[in-house]
């Protein structure tokens, strides 16, 4: 069987400038959220293998281009590292950045790589996280002119731009579960720095579109976790997992792209006093700058049931108020990352953007397989033989495949990831890539199996069985 895909289909992959550049502190960056927290508390990274250097993508740009090119790539995204950028998150901008930034730009165009290029993968500047970061809007209003800065600096050759990658996760991981600095579990808190992000989404987009780029286009990327209820037949079970839904999922989509809220989730919000600050005219500007496209990042789904025990009114408030967390008895699981591996969501993403949010244009920006001591599956020659990934890549690919068919509008596919990076506390632990990167040997990367595999699908716009 052959699965053809659309014309001009964008294949490729996706990382970020702080999990692949490196030379962090280096060449005028200033310190962000993760340079500072492994500075005060190195053992919470996995073998302490912290920021500094990540995958060198910094000294090693052109190399990997030409890397992307042998396999198939005709686009990858990345991050702008803001306190490269910008060291101080508002005012002076670092020049040897800005030639940092165009020199990739220049060369991923020179190969045929379309760049798309993102402003905010949970990398906050310290000097921001010290106004508050997102709870801050002195932040949120830095944030709109950095964004403007960018545009105003690549969009010449830069046509897809995003606002933010996963907003909802430096919300849960800093404000909610604490695995990203500044560790704090409130959920007051947390939903004012969702809201603030949103804002700060639509200000970018504002920004964007006053500017008129040619071509342009800007989009936000969202983690999309379809929540799929216990049992369909059980009215508490659909109902917690709706309220799941409306938490991770519709707090960014449902605003990015209808341009407000849900009702349902303002209900919630209200009827448990959580309600974030908000300044005339806000709910206009996010009404006014929805996004042109989307971005999908998907790894698994969240399966909820409703909340066994009873809510005891001492229990601090948290989204898990609301439901429980639950196990599905057949899933599969991908052991090394604690993820439910589960492809037709991808399919069941794609009907949602078709019939409830306008059928807009949108990419599968991050799908990918992370595992741990990938060494072992190394050959002979040397190659990892990652036939799991491939497999992994191949469901994924079909189902979108039917999706497509059936009428939504994607435009293309990004694996997680180019070469082996930087995955925040996980470090090096769990291995993405096409290509692996051997810490121990000066960051030598080198083919894996799934990146050879990946450039015939590429090449042919086509998956066969
Ligand atoms: C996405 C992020 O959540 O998943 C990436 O956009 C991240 O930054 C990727 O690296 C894989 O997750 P993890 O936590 O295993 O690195």
């Amino acid at each position: 069987m052959n699965y053809k895909f659309p014309k001009n289909f964008l294949w490729g992959a996706a990382s970020s400038g702080p999990q692949s550049e490196g030379a962090s502190n280096k060449d005028g960056k200033g310190k962000n959220i993760w340079d500072h927290w492994y500075e005060i508390d190195p053992e919470k990274f996995f073998n302490q293998v912290g920021p500094q250097d990540t995958s060198n993508f910094y000294n090693l740009y052109k190399e990997d281009i030409q890397r992307m090119k042998e396999i198939g790539f005709n686009s990858y995204r990345t991050s702008i590292t803001w306190s490269r950028l910008i060291p101080d998150g508002d005012g002076e901008v670092n020049e040897k950045a800005v030639d940092f930034y165009n020199n990739i730009i220049d060369e991923l165009i020179k190969n045929g790589i379309k760049p798309i290029i993102n402003l905010y993968h949970f990398d906050m500047p310290l000097a921001m996280q010290e106004k508050g970061g997102w709870e801050s809007r002195e932040v949120v209003e830095a944030y709109a002119r950095y964004a403007r800065k960018c545009f105003e600096l690549f969009s010449d050759r830069v046509k897809y731009w995003t606002t933010h990658n996963e907003p909802i996760v430096p919300v849960e991981g800093g404000y909610l579960y604490q695995f990203h600095y500044p560790l704090v579990t409130d959920m007051k808190r947390a939903v004012q720095v969702a809201y603030n992000t949103m804002l700060s989404s639509a200000k970018a987009v504002a920004e964007f579109h006053k500017l008129n780029v040619e071509d342009g286009k800007i989009g936000i990327i969202l983690n999309l976790t379809p929540s799929y209820p216990r049992d369909i037949n059980n009215p508490e079970d659909v109902k917690a997992a709706n309220i799941a839904d409306l938490f991770f999922n519709r707090s960014f989509l449902d605003p990015s792209i209808l341009g407000e809220y849900p009702e349902e989730l303002i209900q919630i919000i209200k009827d448990n006093d959580i309600i974030p600050e908000i300044h005339e005219n806000d709910l206009e500007v996010i009404k006014n700058n929805t996004v042109d496209y989307l971005g999908v990042n998907y790894y698994q789904p969240r399966r909820i049931k409703a909340r066994e025990k009873s809510v005891d009114s001492s229990e601090a408030l948290m989204p898990e108020t609301f439901f429980d967390n639950y196990e599905w008895p057949e899933r599969k699981m991908n052991i090394y990352r604690g993820w439910e591996i589960y492809e037709k969501a991808i399919y069941d993403i794609a009907v949602n953007i078709k019939n409830n949010y306008k059928n807009i244009p949108w990419y599968i920006s991050e799908n990918g397989m992370g595992v741990q001591d990938e060494d072992r599956f190394i050959d002979g020659n040397g190659m990892v033989q990652d036939d799991y990934r491939i497999e992994f890549l191949f469901e994924h690919l079909r189902w979108l495949h039917k999706g497509i068919e059936e009428g939504s509008n994607c435009f293309g596919y990004h694996m997680w990831t180019f070469v082996d990076n930087w995955s925040w506390t996980n470090a090096y632990k769990n291995r993405y890539g096409f290509y692996r990167v051997d810490l121990d040997n000066n960051f030598k990367r080198s083919v894996k199996k799934s990146g050879l595999w990946y450039k015939k699908v590429a090449e042919n716009n086509e998956l066969v069985d």
